[in-house]
């Protein structure tokens, strides 16, 4: 039997946007291609080169406005503001307009990149995310977060423009390299955490690659955070369950020892261990979470000398910010699940603790 195609309607402000998930998904391009005068694809050479990638251009051609198809270097290389530049002067030369459209098609790099550039090209165009990886359809491509790095600092140049459309086909998951589908499952138990009535069907899932149904899950989760604060003032800060020390963890491991969804996976131990240092819950929701990430083939441990220099890494990003680190961590009343808050004040000796905790491996 074949998944039916779900279909989201997402808002953001006074944005609103249809996401479509499942292998019907890529049906509703050419239609949005209609009122556009020319379009360009924007992806990397990998995704340009596997079916899912040949699929959405395929797709995107039966609109008949394809003027372009531009490939960004593969992962953070194409994040750069000399590829910004580049890609806006190839999108002139092939004759876009304020009237054209972009359509990202790729993982979380390449939906940021490309979101980023239909945001200041002509002081911004509308864009159509067809998200090929478990991490771009269930975060990168949904909320309008677009950025490009500077060489000091991730995402540090960037606007919220949200799509026009998601477009997530899962099948593109079929073709992921494991760990690259681990990673994106490192964001799917994130929910999980966020909501615990997804706790059991994360848990079932294991290790294997989510269908529609639990991708469209994770996506409304997201989905509904955004519409309460479209501009991360309050409650989007949900999403960064696990990010804190997750952030820390990546940058221990200079941003090539652990995947983005591995070193969230040891954020959201973190969270869990931290939060029971600070007396918000008991032991099971400690081993729960722990067993929801390890399930899904997820490191929940780092060696020591990660974990101390995740832990320095966090403190010089806090001398940086007027109010200090303030953590999303979850609270337990005694007998219910578990919610999460964000805004939580830890001391230094709490997070130390969790710290030492963590370095296990
Ligand atoms: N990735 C977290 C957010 O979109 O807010």
């Amino acid at each position: 039997m074949t998944a039916a195609t779900e279909h989201l309607q997402a808002r953001q402000g006074s944005h609103r946007y249809e996401v479509h998930v499942g292998p019907g998904a890529l049906d509703a391009l050419p239609a949005l291609l209609e009122r556009h005068d020319r379009v360009a694809v924007v992806t990397c050479p990998p995704v340009a080169r596997c079916a899912a990638g040949r699929r959405a251009l395929a797709a995107a051609r039966r609109g008949g406005k394809v003027a372009l198809v531009h490939a960004l270097p593969d992962g953070e290389a194409g994040k750069t503001l000399a590829q910004l530049e580049r890609a806006a002067v190839k999108l002139l030369q092939a004759g876009l307009t304020r009237r054209s459209l972009v359509v990202s098609v790729g993982g979380g790099a390449v939906s940021d990149a490309a979101g980023f550039l239909a945001a200041t090209f002509m002081r911004g165009v509308p864009w159509v995310a067809v998200p090929t990886t478990l991490l771009s359809m269930v975060d990168a491509a949904l909320g309008g977060k677009t950025a490009v790095n500077l060489p000091v600092a991730k995402n540090a140049v960037g606007a919220f423009h949200p799509p026009a459309a998601v477009l997530a086909d899962p099948r593109a998951l079929a073709t992921l390299p494991p760990r690259e589908l681990r990673s994106g499952l490192g964001e799917v138990v994130k929910y999980a955490l966020l909501e615990p009535a997804l706790l059991g069907r994360v848990a079932a899932l294991g290790a294997r690659r989510p269908g529609a149904d639990l991708i469209a899950a994770c996506m409304r989760a997201k989905l509904q955070v955004v519409e309460a604060d479209p501009t991360e003032r309050g409650v989007r800060s949900l999403l960064n369950l696990g990010h804190t020390f997750g952030h820390g963890v990546e940058a221990a491991g200079r941003f090539d020892r652990y995947t983005h969804g591995e070193a969230v996976a040891v954020g959201l131990a973190f969270a869990f261990r931290l939060a029971a240092r600070l007396g918000r819950v008991g032991p099971l929701a400690v081993a729960e979470a722990e067993a929801a990430i390890e399930g899904a083939g997820l490191p929940t441990r780092v060696p020591p000398a990660v974990a101390r220099r995740a832990v320095d890494l966090m403190a010089h990003d806090k001398k940086r910010t007027a109010a200090g680190l303030r953590w999303v961590l979850p609270r337990q009343e005694r007998g219910s699940a578990w919610t999460v808050e964000w805004d939580v004040a830890a001391d230094a000796a709490a997070v130390a603790a969790a710290a030492r905790e963590i370095a296990g491996a």
